[in-house]
């Protein structure tokens, strides 16, 4: 195997399914307990900050509890041992990638355990619970910091970097996404069309599977382990 080689990786809920972080779509999922509209979107929270507030405070209390998985692992393996360069893109705001030890890591739609200043526009690191009480550590105002998560209506975060490096790769795997959100949805027809072998492992076909030229259908902890040993052997073919 060539030592040039590209892989962007494009993971999404599912990958943290099985550390207990629940997804969005499936049966159960985020968007069935609350409106998508009331939490992640500008308008929702510019009618209900408290609201959005508790719901990105719980979800971000919650990331202490949860461990990563052997799917996130495998993909920390992966960036160590393969002779090319390995990149994420998530959609996960949650911080497994990098606890499983992944260095190199975009978060397009935004980190939990980041704050934003509505006011400023800096962001800054932040663990505990927001509040609008809080003032921004930056520019000092009181009220304006909201979590530093993209939500719909806004631009993810890194689009050109993301487009280069789908441009530039010769695989692109996508782990644990149902492909119902653009941009991320697109990603797959834009790394093939620049000739990246692409393929997608998720529990059940996403919605864009026949974009894929391979496909395996199952949990993303039992799945990724062995292909990423298939990958660092040089027995799966791209
Ligand atoms: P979804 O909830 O839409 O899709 C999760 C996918 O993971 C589904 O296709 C599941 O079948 C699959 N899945 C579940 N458990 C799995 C497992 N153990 N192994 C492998 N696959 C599994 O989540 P996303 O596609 O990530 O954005 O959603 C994309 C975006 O929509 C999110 O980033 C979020 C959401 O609204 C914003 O909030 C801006």
């Amino acid at each position: 195997m060539s030592g040039s080689r590209n892989i962007v990786v494009l993971t999404g809920a599912g990958i943290s399914a099985e550390s207990g972080v629940d997804t969005f779509r499936d049966e159960g999922g985020i968007w069935s307990q609350v409106r998508l509209e009331d939490v992640a979107t500008p308008e929702g929270f510019a009618a209900d900050p408290v609201r959005v507030q508790s719901f990105y405070n719980a979800r971000r209390a919650q990331l202490p509890l949860v461990e990563p998985n052997p799917a996130h692992f495998a993909l920390a393996r992966l960036e160590r041992e393969f002779e090319g360069s390995v990149m994420i893109v998530t959609q996960n705001i949650d911080d497994l990638h990098e606890r499983a030890g992944s260095q190199k890591v975009i978060h397009m739609h935004g980190e939990l355990k980041k704050a934003l200043c509505c006011a400023c526009k800096k962001s800054f690191p932040h663990e505990s619970d927001l509040s609008l009480e809080e003032a921004c550590p930056k520019c000092g105002q009181v009220g304006t910091l909201r979590p530093d998560v993209v939500w719909f209506g806004e631009m993810p975060y890194q689009m050109d970097r993301i487009y280069d490096l789908l441009r530039h790769c010769d695989l692109f795997l996508s782990v644990g996404t149902s492909g119902n959100v653009y941009p991320a949805a697109q990603f797959v027809q834009e790394a093939g069309q620049h000739g990246a072998h692409t393929i997608e492992i998720n529990l059940e076909p996403s919605l864009g599977v026949s974009d894929f030229e391979d496909t395996r259908h199952g949990k993303a902890g039992e799945l990724l382990p062995i292909f990423v040993d298939e990958l660092l052997t040089g027995s799966y073919h791209f």
